[in-house]
């Protein structure tokens, strides 16, 4: 491919501009970072999966009337989506009690929540990403009241769905971060999922073991981080029982 205009890097992803207008290329990086810890590791592979579960995700989200940014995928590692302006809001949904919850309120990790809870985050690398409520949300205009009740609306059926989704392959879905956009259609603004759906934004636990399958195995150094994100798209039915090999790139054929 030629020269592109890089538009954005993140931690984990580069976005470039896309073929069309109002199109943009998403790329997903081997990089692998930890919230308060500096520096960068590389999880092999892991951009090649990512690409793949966050385009099923989104294609069967998009099927139940869930609007998402994901347009098709282009090859291994980039996807086409559409441009959209990020709310700096993002939105953790939460079933099980884990990670930031049961250290803030000492609660046991495991512990299944009453109902599904709903937090929010100020997306800011120099802050850490703080909690904020939605009285900050809207006193600074990050998001308008109604954009908020379309965005907490939208994470709940989200949340219904894919809880089902992983609950039929052996997956209790614990928590998961989702990042919102606006896009104009004519004179009609929409909010739409952006970002991504992989085991790095989401807790994804084996049902009969309470297995780790995401990126807890990293943050947490507990090994075997690719082979954990392999078995959810192996679950999934995106990648063959057979493993990987698919994965790998084009093959000379004799
Ligand atoms: P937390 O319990 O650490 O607040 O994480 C809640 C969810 O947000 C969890 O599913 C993982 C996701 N998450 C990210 O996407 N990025 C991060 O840097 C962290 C720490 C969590």
């Amino acid at each position: 491919m030629g020269r592109r205009r890089q538009v954005y890097e993140g931690k984990a992803k580069v976005l470039f501009e896309g073929p069309e207008p109002g199109t943009l290329v998403q790329h997903f990086k081997d990089d692998a970072t930890v919230r308060h810890r500096r520096g960068a590791g590389i999880i092999t592979g892991k951009g090649v999966i990512n690409n793949r579960i966050s385009e099923h995700l989104m294609l069967r989200l998009g099927e139940i009337g869930i609007p998402t940014h994901f347009l098709r995928r282009l090859n291994m590692r980039e996807q086409l989506i559409r441009e959209v302006e990020i709310i700096p809001v993002e939105v953790v949904m939460r079933n099980v009690v884990a990670g930031s919850l049961a250290e803030r309120l000492g609660l046991a990790e495991g512990t299944p929540l009453p109902r599904s809870v709903v937090e929010f985050y100020y997306k800011s690398n120099e802050l850490n990403d703080p909690m904020v409520t939605e009285e900050h949300i809207t006193a600074f205009g990050w998001a308008t009241p109604q954009e908020i009740d379309e965005i907490i609306a939208l994470s709940l059926r989200i949340n219904d769905f894919l809880a089902g989704l992983f609950y039929g392959i052996g997956i209790r879905l614990v928590d998961f971060r989702l990042e919102f956009g606006r896009l104009w259609e004519n004179d009609l603004l929409r909010i739409i999922l952006a970002d991504e759906i992989s085991p790095d934004n989401c807790r994804l636990w084996d049902i009969d073991t309470n297995e780790k399958l995401d990126k807890d195995r990293y943050r947490r150094d507990l090994g075997a981080v690719e082979e954990a994100y392999q078995e959810v798209a192996r679950r999934l039915g995106i990648l063959p029982e057979s493993g990987p090999s698919d994965m790998k790139g084009p093959e000379v054929m004799q």
